[in-house]
């Protein structure tokens, strides 16, 4: 394909455990862009708040959170060793510890709180000054980037959804059941729809992907033939 001489910005919205991060690191590989990952973002602060015992019984003590916040400095590396992109709270590496299931139990609890978000998205957008860049999350499309070059909004049922995060966390020597990450997963996508604060929408000019059956070559190839058709 030709790279377009522009420094893009391509957004990536969509449901809980859909593949999103998947596709946009496969694509940014492919036509050298920076992937950032806007979930993890939410995922460190969740980590953040659980430590300082800031979540109780799905409440956040926002208060708190409100003080503490400003001590929370997240920073991404890539691993060339273990090829991958990898989190950082403060100087902590916490990319294994911000996959684990106490967290995505939690984190939509605190991606709805308005100045997590905004935040968040200051961050965001700062990242993203020099362009070309592929950011995936819920709001990218909508509310960061509502000028994006490129937006794909994704998809896939929800049982498949399920199925994947399951063999990932698997892999990853989590012990966790089917069932519990099926309602971890509707439950996300229900509170990031209905949530007051940038909700999990469809941007209008979104194209949609449902990759329900699709390998990650055939999403990638999908995405990469949306970008030539751009111009
Ligand atoms: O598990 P998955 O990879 O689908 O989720 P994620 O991208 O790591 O995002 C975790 C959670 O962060 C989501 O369920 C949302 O609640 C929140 N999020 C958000 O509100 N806005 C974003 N731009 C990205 C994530």
């Amino acid at each position: 394909m030709d790279i377009p001489e522009k420094k893009l910005i391509i957004a990536i919205d969509g449901h809980s455990s859909c593949g999103k991060s998947t596709v946009a690191k496969d694509l940014a590989k492919k036509i050298k862009y920076t992937y950032i990952d806007s979930g993890a973002m939410y995922r460190v602060v969740t980590l953040f708040a659980m430590r300082n015992n800031l979540i109780s019984k799905d409440k956040v003590d926002e208060n708190k959170l409100a003080h503490l916040i400003n001590q929370v400095n997240i920073s991404f590396q890539y691993n060339t060793e273990k090829q991958r992109h990898e989190t950082y709270l403060n100087a902590e590496l916490v990319e294994d510890e911000i996959r684990k299931m106490d967290v995505s139990n939690n984190v939509s609890l605190i991606a709805k709180i308005k100045f997590v978000r905004e935040k968040m998205v200051a961050f965001q957008r700062e990242l993203s000054k020099e362009g070309g860049v592929i950011m995936d999350g819920r709001d990218i499309g909508t509310v960061v980037f509502p000028n994006a070059d490129l937006k794909i909004f994704m998809t896939a049922d929800v049982e498949i959804r399920a199925i994947r995060r399951y063999k990932e966390l698997k892999d990853k020597g989590e012990n966790i059941s089917l069932d519990e990450i099926r309602e971890n997963v509707s439950k996300r996508d229900f509170i990031d729809e209905n949530r007051d604060e940038s909700p999990l929408r469809k941007a209008s000019d979104a194209i949609v992907l449902n990759n329900s059956h699709l390998t990650p070559e055939e999403q990638l190839n999908w995405i990469v033939k949306r970008m030539n058709e751009l111009k």
